[in-house]
């Protein structure tokens, strides 16, 4: 299958599992329910949970003394919910003030501010449920997943790099280690995590989970250097958000810190540690080696 086909291909393995894994519009409260759908359904490009069923399949056709594989669905779609919230808030006018999303009104916008942030409440305490319920066959993969999807998207991590991107705007002494964690944490963490959470369900050993971190690592710093650039450099109708936030909001971004030329390197630099890593690791990785590609030129 080439690349374009097998990422339809799981984007729609996914959109199949948020449609019967998330409540229904009609479950009570209604108006709850109908904000979490909203925001799930938008679109978006489903970058993390495919690099859950990806990973995941790296491992089905390693030897037979490995572990039994898991279905790494609830887990991908667990982390696209948590994804999304992280969204919501995000955009809420206490945090980033955005009216767009996904190519649509942000849910605060759709919907109201409160209903917005209980969608997000929602979705956050979901994901751990969806996790509680689908692995408690394997307890030892439950505790896995719940602790490394726990732990990425924690006060030290996920929330942690929201919090200190708040604190950097309007900083005219902001360093690059600070806009390092910032990085590392509101969004490395998630897709090293959506990484780890396809290996724990294919078998991966130790080592082996350990270049997938390295892999999310910097996948995940590129990811948002590319985010940055293009914030500064393009429009809001390609990007379905808008577009030049962060210069009018002053963030601390690595457009602002190092200038886009560096920015532009910086990602080239990451996605090729990346892409290294990738080699290292077991079973056909050209899948995975392509979505690294992608992203590193994607325009939205
Ligand atoms: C947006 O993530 C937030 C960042 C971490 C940059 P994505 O660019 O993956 O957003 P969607 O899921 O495609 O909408
Ligand atoms: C947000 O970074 C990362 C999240 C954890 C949601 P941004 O604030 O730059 O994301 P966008 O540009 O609004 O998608
Ligand atoms: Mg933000
Ligand atoms: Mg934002
Ligand atoms: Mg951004």
């Amino acid at each position: 299958m080439n690349f374009p086909t097998q990422l339809n291909a799981y984007r729609q393995r996914i959109d199949r599992g948020l449609d019967t894994l998330v409540p229904s519009i009609t479950t009570r409260p209604a108006r709850l329910h109908e904000a979490m759908r909203y925001s799930l359904q938008a679109g978006g490009k489903r970058l993390r949970p495919v690099l859950t069923l990806a990973a995941a399949d790296l491992f089905q056709t390693v030897a037979v003394t490995a572990p039994a594989r898991s279905d790494p669905l609830p887990a991908a779609v667990a982390i696209e919910c948590i994804h999304t919230y992280s969204l919501i808030h995000d955009d809420l006018p206490c945090m980033d003030n955005d009216d767009l999303r996904r190519g649509r009104p942000t849910a605060h916008r759709a919907f109201d501010e409160a209903t917005a942030l209980l969608a997000g409440d929602a979705l956050l305490t979901l994901a751990f449920q969806l996790i509680g319920r689908h692995y408690s066959d394997e307890p030892a993969l439950a505790a896995a997943l719940t602790l490394a999807i726990a732990d990425a998207a924690g006060s030290e991590r996920l929330v942690g790099g929201q919090m200190e991107d708040l604190l950097a705007e309007q900083k005219a002494d902001a360093t690059p280690a600070q806009l390092e964690f910032i990085h590392l944490n509101k969004t490395s963490a998630m897709i090293t995590v959506s990484l780890v959470a396809g290996g724990l369900c294919g078998g991966a050993t130790e080592a082996q989970l350990d270049l997938l971190r390295e892999t999310g690592r910097h996948l995940g710093l590129a990811f948002q250097i590319i985010d940055d650039i293009l914030d500064a450099t393009s429009d809001t109708a390609t990007l379905g958000k808008t577009a030049g936030k962060d210069a009018k909001a002053d963030k601390t971004t690595f457009v602002k810190i190092h200038g886009l030329e560096a920015a532009r390197r910086f990602s080239r630099e990451h996605s090729d540690v990346a892409l290294a890593t990738l080699c290292r690791l077991p079973g056909d990785i050209g899948f995975l080696t392509a979505l690294v590609a992608d992203m590193a030129v994607r325009v939205k």
